[in-house]
């Protein structure tokens, strides 16, 4: 059953995005998603054909080689791939939401040249770097320091928990620059892999998501040239901020996905299981489930469409993605915790999905700022 919303019915592009993202997801990432969270195996090949299908650079303009689509094209199509794999449509949404967006609405034309192009082409992906092992919720205490040298910055510290760690070629990386100054000290740098004195660390072994890698990175003395700075001196924190909303749209999509995907598996399961005579979706107490499984995620959708169309239009949209986030990422832990129960002993086996969805669930709680954070910002914005 396809679940739209009252007022949102989609146009046709729009349901070409859903049903491209839908017949990839299905034809490409299904097959191997079990063994690929098994052996934690990120697959640059998938990697490169969700970038030739456009998939890594939805909303980079079409003059920087990207898909020019707005942001609804592009949470249908994370819906649509993280119903069948939330490591993949994190590496997605860090590439869409953070890395290309962050560039293409804050860069220079002589960065977007360098980087987005190359973004946009899919032959490479970007991870986007804020958090530190003392600096997670309490983002602006960064301890990581890019030292005003002249020409160049000299980046010193650590970096950890960062999707695409390992994958990516470039890092936007927010650094201190005048620790007298606060979060106005702090700056964004478009910092290249392959730098001296830039380390890649230990890869985390993780709970789900786990073809996705998540690795501590470390810098010594790394030169970052001025002309990678993004914004003005002490920009940083705020193009993190501004940056986050938007990715905080790509995550609530991601955490609908995953509801969605697992709702998807217990409809069906419900009408082919039988006990006591009958499907279990004769029985009402799993129909009720359904019901509520089925009222959440439509809620949640509409939350997640209702920030993508503020954006769209250009209005004020932190609490409409911070609302998003907190809801969409309870409905997925929520809504596949209950596919488990409603898949018996069979869905507690890695064969029928919904324990992964259930796995996978729960990150959607934690990062682009936890739900507490969400509260928080959307307590802010209510009582400004
Ligand atoms: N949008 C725009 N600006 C914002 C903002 C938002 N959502 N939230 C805060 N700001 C601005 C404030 O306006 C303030 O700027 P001014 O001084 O110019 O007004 C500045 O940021 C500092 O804000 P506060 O004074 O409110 O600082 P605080 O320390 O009390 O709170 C915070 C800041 C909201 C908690 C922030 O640190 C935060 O969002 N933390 C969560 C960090 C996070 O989301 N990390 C995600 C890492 S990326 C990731 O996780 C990727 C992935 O998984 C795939
Ligand atoms: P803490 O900040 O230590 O929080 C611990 C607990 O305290 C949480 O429940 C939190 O909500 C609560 N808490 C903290 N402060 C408050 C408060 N003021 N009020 C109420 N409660 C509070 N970061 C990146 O920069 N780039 C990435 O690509 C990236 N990818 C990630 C991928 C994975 C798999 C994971 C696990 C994390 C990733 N992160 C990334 C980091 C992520 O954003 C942080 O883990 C997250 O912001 C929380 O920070 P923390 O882990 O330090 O928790």
């Amino acid at each position: 059953a396809q679940l739209t919303g009252m007022d949102f019915n989609l146009s046709e592009e729009h349901e070409a995005v859903q049903f491209a993202a839908r017949d990839f997801a299905q034809n490409e990432l299904l097959a191997g998603v079990i063994e690929r969270d098994n052996e934690q195996k990120f697959d640059p090949a998938l990697i490169r054909k969700m970038g030739d299908l456009g998939f890594l650079s939805m909303m980079v303009l079409p003059q920087y080689g990207g898909g020019g689509m707005d942001t609804l094209s592009y949470v249908i199509a994370m819906e649509e791939i993280s119903k069948i794999d939330a490591s993949a449509s994190v590496i997605m949404s860090v590439n869409n939401s953070l890395v290309c967006w962050g560039l293409q609405a804050y860069g220079t034309d002589a960065q977007k040249e360098k980087y987005l192009t190359r973004l946009a082409s899919g032959k490479m992906v970007g991870a986007f770097c804020l958090s530190e092992p003392e600096a997670g919720s309490d983002a602006t205490s960064q301890h990581t320091t890019a030292e005003d040298m002249g020409d160049y910055y000299l980046l010193n510290g650590t970096k950890n928990w960062i999707t695409n760690g390992n994958s990516s070629e470039i890092c936007l990386v927010i650094a201190q620059t005048h620790p007298d100054r606060g979060h106005k000290g702090i700056n964004a740098l478009i910092v290249e892999k392959n730098s001296a004195g830039f380390t890649v660390g230990r890869k985390e072994d993780k709970m789900g998501i786990r073809a996705s890698d998540t690795h501590t990175l470390m810098f010594s003395d790394v030169k970052v040239p001025k002309e990678n700075r993004i914004g003005e001196d002490g920009f940083g924190f705020k193009f993190a901020m501004m940056v986050l909303n938007g990715g905080r749209i790509g995550i609530a999509a991601q955490a609908l996905g995953i509801a969605a995907g697992a709702f998807e598996l217990s409809l069906k399961y419900s009408q082919e299981r039988k006990t006591f005579g009958k499907p279990i979706s004769n029985h009402q107490a799993i129909q009720f489930k359904l019901a509520e499984m089925a009222t959440k995620i439509e809620a949640a959708r509409m939350l997640v469409y209702k920030a993508a169309r503020l954006k769209d239009q250009g209005k004020d949209y932190i609490k409409a993605a911070a609302m998003a986030k907190l809801y969409a990422s309870d409905v997925a832990m929520w809504v596949t915790t209950e596919a488990v129960q409603v898949h018996g002993g069979y869905g507690y086996v890695k064969e029928f999905h919904v324990e992964r969805l259930m796995r996978d669930a729960k990150i959607t709680q934690i990062y682009e700022g936890t739900s507490e954070i969400q509260k928080l910002v959307i307590a802010r914005e209510l009582l400004k």
